[in-house]
């Protein structure tokens, strides 16, 4: 029989697409055995004198932004609207803390095929950051996602625009915590840089990884954050996304409120809210990508 080019074309695609329906399902789907036996729900101290009233005592707010893709090729308006994100929006939430969980630069060539960082991005980045006076406004508090990391040879080197043009990335080169106190209470915002170093090219680096030093990091953040009031994780991968060492990222982030992170985006529109509760009672929250979505 002879089969003939379309036939044979039409069954790799589909051979490709569930493999990629497998992955993906994989990806977003929580499995029991994964977490370990002393992954208990632990139960959230609270102080029960407090009661919700028409006052805005005890209560913090933040604001998260995801997946940015800042490009110098693709839908300008991505940029002004982020401008605008900057200016208006933030001065009628005024959050406490901005969480921007990663992929600020789109980072891919104009075919979208193949990827290279282009300075120019960054350059839009930092100069809207800037001009709106965000640091003033709020605590920004952005991380690197694996676009952030495509092709970036060395976080030491001049290549890694993310240090060289981000908030934290001048401060930071990796993982970080921050203390806020907002009326009388303290809360901690624990940031989770999974990025592989040296950073592939597309379409390699998909997944995130924790070296052992990372972790212990990690593992030194979370004691120093439990006498704060709340804490709470963010990254750029979702935890199904992150190799880890034992016990593994999510009993890092046990006694946290929540780890909200990006990446998945909203799965071409096919899961256009991702939530998971551990088993440990802690929630992710994956937020679509500003991207498309404006999320
Ligand atoms: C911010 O918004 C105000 C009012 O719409 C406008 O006058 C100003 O130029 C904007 N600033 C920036 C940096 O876009
Ligand atoms: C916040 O933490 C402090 C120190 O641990 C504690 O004294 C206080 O009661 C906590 N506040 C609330 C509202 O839980």
């Amino acid at each position: 029989m002879r089969i003939s080019k379309l036939t044979l074309s039409l069954l790799i695609l589909i051979i490709m697409l569930s493999m990629f329906a497998a992955r993906i399902s994989n990806l977003i789907s929580i499995s029991y055995d994964y977490a370990s036996e002393d992954d208990q729900v632990i139960p959230r101290p609270y102080d029960p004198s407090l009661v919700l009233d028409d006052e805005n005592k005890h209560l913090m707010w933040f604001v998260q932004i995801s997946d940015i893709h800042l490009s110098i090729f693709h839908d300008s308006g991505r940029i002004s609207d982020f401008n605008d994100f900057c200016n208006v929006t933030l001065d009628i939430i005024q959050p406490t803390v901005v969480l921007a969980s990663g992929d600020l630069a789109d980072a891919k060539a104009i075919d979208s095929m193949g990827s290279r960082q282009f300075i120019q991005e960054w350059h839009f980045y930092q100069d809207i950051l800037q001009k709106n006076n965000v640091e003033k406004k709020t605590m920004w508090l952005d991380i690197r996602g694996n676009h952030d990391n495509f092709n970036v040879p060395s976080i030491m080197e001049e290549k890694s625009h993310f240090h060289q043009f981000s908030i934290q990335g001048k401060r930071h080169l990796r993982s970080y915590m921050y203390r806020v106190t907002k009326d009388q209470q303290t809360y901690s915002f624990i940031g989770v840089d999974a990025c592989l170093d040296p950073g592939p090219r597309r379409p390699f680096n998909f997944i995130g990884l924790l070296k052992s030093e990372e972790y212990q990091t990690l593992e030194n953040f979370e004691r120093e954050s439990r006498d704060s009031n709340g804490t709470v994780w963010f990254g750029h991968y979702p935890t199904s996304c992150i190799i880890s060492p034992d016990p593994g990222i999510r009993n890092l982030m046990k006694n946290g409120v929540a780890y909200m992170c990006g990446h998945l985006h909203t799965l071409a529109g096919t899961v256009p809210k991702m939530y998971t509760l551990h088993r440990t009672g802690t929630l992710e929250l994956e937020l679509g990508d500003w991207k498309d979505n404006r999320l």
